[in-house]
């Protein structure tokens, strides 16, 4: 018998707990993600595009630290927890209120803070933030190393490949470095540059060519930075393709208006054993959802235009838009819009 087992000794002390995690958040999985889209992925957006993906990487809207530090916080920070793995964006430049604005971010639990370094729209501009940054590299270093000193979650940047004639290689090669020495976590490449004058923000979403072959060199530059391409990727086989040299892709609009592309994707990309859900299976999990949020005084409008191409390009397609269109902005709707829609649909 030890001396330790002896119904004379001391009780034994209770074990040491564990120390916390550093980050709560485990190894972000970047290989899928869609992209923040002001408008489009709001909180109702993501929690549905979960129930058709379980691990895609999400992101929210851009919101700035402006609205975050004067305006109403719960409003842009919310989000149920159902939908992590999930990344804010903010859009700001001032180190201080980024850094400020990160800690918020940590405290309501994201798992990532994104720094928007590729919106051109003129209000962007005239607040000195998104593409316009590309041309003061330490300032985005700036924020990133004051984020990072703030919080343990990752802190990565949103950007272009250039901006208006500053779109030589070697200056984007240069800016990727400086945010490299600043600790950046990943960085994510919409793979054209921006025109900051004379193109709206959707032209500029469409008319600077997409330039992977730039992309593709900038990673093999930089094989120690974690990279995703982002830009005119549509279906999973170009994502697959792209894994080949890329740490991760993002899609945008795509994953908008064709939602059941993310369907085959915790299969396809992230080698998950769970097979796709249904379209109807995915509305019937919905349900609950949306009638949590109308008992809240969501409208239901609200949360059904993010359903619109839920069925894009199968059929009864059109009468499922039809049905919600004209039906779900009407005074009083409720979730018998959406499953008369469901039942037109077949
Ligand atoms: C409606 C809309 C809103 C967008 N809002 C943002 C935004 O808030 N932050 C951002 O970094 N990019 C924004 N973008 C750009 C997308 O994140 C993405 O970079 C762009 O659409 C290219 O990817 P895609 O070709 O896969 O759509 C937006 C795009 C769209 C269509």
């Amino acid at each position: 018998m030890s001396p330790e087992s002896t119904p004379f000794s001391a009780p034994a002390p209770d074990p040491v707990p564990a120390p916390a995690p550093v980050s709560a958040t485990p190894r972000l999985d970047r290989r899928l993600s869609v992209a923040p889209m002001l408008d489009w992925t709001d909180r109702h957006y993501r929690y549905f595009a979960r129930l058709i993906t379980r691990h895609t990487l999400l992101y929210t809207e851009m919101v700035t630290t402006g609205a975050l530090i004067h305006g109403e916080r719960a409003r842009f920070l919310r989000h149920d927890p159902a939908e992590h793995p999930l990344a804010l964006q903010l859009g700001g430049s001032d180190p201080a209120q980024m850094a400020e604005c990160a800690r918020m971010g940590a405290d309501w639990g994201y798992d990532e803070l994104n720094i928007n370094v590729g919106c051109p729209s003129d209000r962007v501009q005239s607040g000195r933030f998104g593409a316009c940054l590309m041309a003061e590299p330490e300032l985005v270093a700036d924020c990133v190393a004051a984020m990072k000193a703030a919080v343990a979650i990752p802190v990565t940047v949103k950007t272009r490949i250039g901006i208006d004639e500053r779109d030589s290689y070697e200056e984007l090669a240069a800016f990727t470095r400086i945010l490299q020495d600043a600790g950046c976590d990943a960085l994510i490449m919409h793979a054209r540059k921006a025109w900051l004058k004379g193109l709206s923000p959707r032209e500029n979403r469409d008319v600077p060519p997409l330039r992977y072959d730039v992309v593709h060199r900038l990673k093999a530059d930089f094989l120690a930075l974690p990279m995703v391409i982002n830009g005119g990727i549509t279906t999973l086989e170009q994502t697959t393709e792209q894994l080949a040299v890329m740490d991760g892709v993002m899609i945008g609009r795509e994953a908008y208006q064709n939602p059941w592309l993310l369907a085959a994707a915790d299969q396809a990309i992230f080698g998950a054993g769970t097979s796709p859900p249904t379209p109807h299976a995915v509305l019937e999990a919905l349900v609950p959802y949306i009638e949590q949020r109308l008992a809240e005084g969501v409208p239901l409008n609200a949360m059904t235009r993010h359903l619109l191409g839920l069925f894009h390009a199968r059929p009864g397609a059109k009468a499922w838009r039809r049905h919600l269109s004209q039906q779900a902005h009407r005074p009083g709707a409720g979730v018998e819009v959406l499953l008369e829609a469901m039942r037109r649909v077949g």
